[in-house]
This record gives structure tokens, C-alpha cells and sequence, in this order.
């Protein structure tokens, strides 16, 4: 398996505790584009039986996951909000080619990056909240543990795929240049109460 080229600051995880309730929307939307994003490449390539399985499966445990964040915003009473763009995934997207293969490798790519990114992240928000005082924050930090590990499965789902429909010598190149760019889109991105 490959690493992620930068790592996010811890800054980003005390900011986003100290900021749940606006962060929650955010992290909602995202649980909600990820299920969405698993259909669309089932409808797009659906002579690729263990593509459109592994995507399904995807799809229906993301639509769990906004389904919980969903319930804990309600118990707190907070809403969910219009979408608003992702600037991290529209710049990845940014370097996504558009026709056949290529577009299916980078597709699958950039999905396991960003399975990487939203488990590292997930990973430290739920260690933040673990540390801190109280039974809603321990219970909050085990919630984020879990998500970091279903993230974690689905980052290696997609880079399987990749593995398994493209060729490996043009599947390592095209890697070693997304996580140069993400490198540098995650380095450049604000922290605010956002999964990006
Ligand atoms: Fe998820
Ligand atoms: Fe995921």
C-alpha cells in the first residue's frame, strides 16, 4: 500500500473538535458526495462486475455513515446545510483526466487518496476527542475511530480496483503524481471546521 505525502496538522483536529457542531454538516455532505460518487461509477462501468460489487458495497456503507452523522445531528439539532464545493476534491478532480482508461484510473485513484485522507483525518479527530474529558467525547472519538477504519477498507478497495482493470505500469506513474498534487492541495488548504 502506498503513503500520503503530507501529513495533516494537528491543529486541524483540535480546531474541528473545539467546532463540532459546524463542523458536522461538512462531514455529512462529504459521507453523502462519497456514496454518490461510488453509484456514479457503478452506472458508468457496469460491465465491470467486481468494480460495480466493490461499489456497491461502498456506496451503501458511506450511505450508513451520512445516515449516522445525520442521527447525531439531530440529536443536537443542528440542520443540514445546501452543498457547498470541496475545494481538496474539485482540485484533485482539477488533474482528472476525462476519457476512457485514463478516466477510470484516475477515478479509482483519487477515490483511494481520498479514503486516505478522510481515515488519517477521522483517525486524529477521534484521538482529539478520546483525550478529552466527558462521556460524549468518548463517545464521539470511538464514532471517528470507526469511520477511520471503514475509510481505511475503502481506500484499499479502490486502489485494488485500480490494480486489477489497469495495467500496473501505467497505475504506479500516474499514483506517484496524485500524491504529489495532493501533497500540495492538502498543505494549502485552510484550517476551518471541514473534513477539508
Ligand atoms: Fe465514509
Ligand atoms: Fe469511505
Amino acid at each position: 500500500m502506498f503513503k500520503l505525502r503530507a501529513t495533516t496538522p494537528p491543529e486541524w483536529a483540535t480546531y474541528v473538535a473545539d467546532h463540532l457542531d459546524e463542523f458536522l454538516p461538512d462531514h455529512a455532505a462529504a459521507e453523502r458526495k462519497a456514496s454518490a460518487n461510488a453509484m456514479h461509477l457503478v452506472v458508468r462501468y457496469p460491465d465491470k462486475l467486481d468494480l460495480v460489487d466493490a461499489m456497491i458495497e461502498v456506496a451503501r456503507e458511506e450511505l450508513e455513515h451520512f445516515h449516522q452523522v445525520f442521527h447525531l445531528m439531530r440529536e443536537r439539532n443542528i440542520a443540514l446545510t445546501r452543498d457547498e464545493p470541496d475545494p481538496y476534491v474539485n482540485a484533485l478532480l482539477d488533474h482528472s483526466r476525462s476519457s476512457g482508461s485514463d478516466r477510470l484510473l484516475d477515478r479509482l485513484l483519487l477515490g483511494s487518496i481520498i479514503e486516505y485522507r478522510g481515515c488519517e483525518r477521522f483517525a486524529m479527530l477521534g484521538r482529539e476527542l478520546a483525550a478529552r474529558p466527558g462521556a460524549e467525547e468518548a463517545e464521539l472519538g470511538e464514532f471517528y475511530r470507526v469511520l477511520a477504519a471503514s475509510e481505511a477498507k475503502h481506500r484499499g478497495d479502490f486502489y485494488e480496483l485500480a490494480l486489477q482493470y489497469i495495467e500496473k505500469e501505467k497505475v504506479e506513474p500516474r499514483l506517484d503524481e496524485f500524491l504529489d498534487v495532493e501533497a500540495r492541495v492538502v498543505e494549502e488548504l485552510p484550517i476551518r471546521a471541514a473534513l477539508h
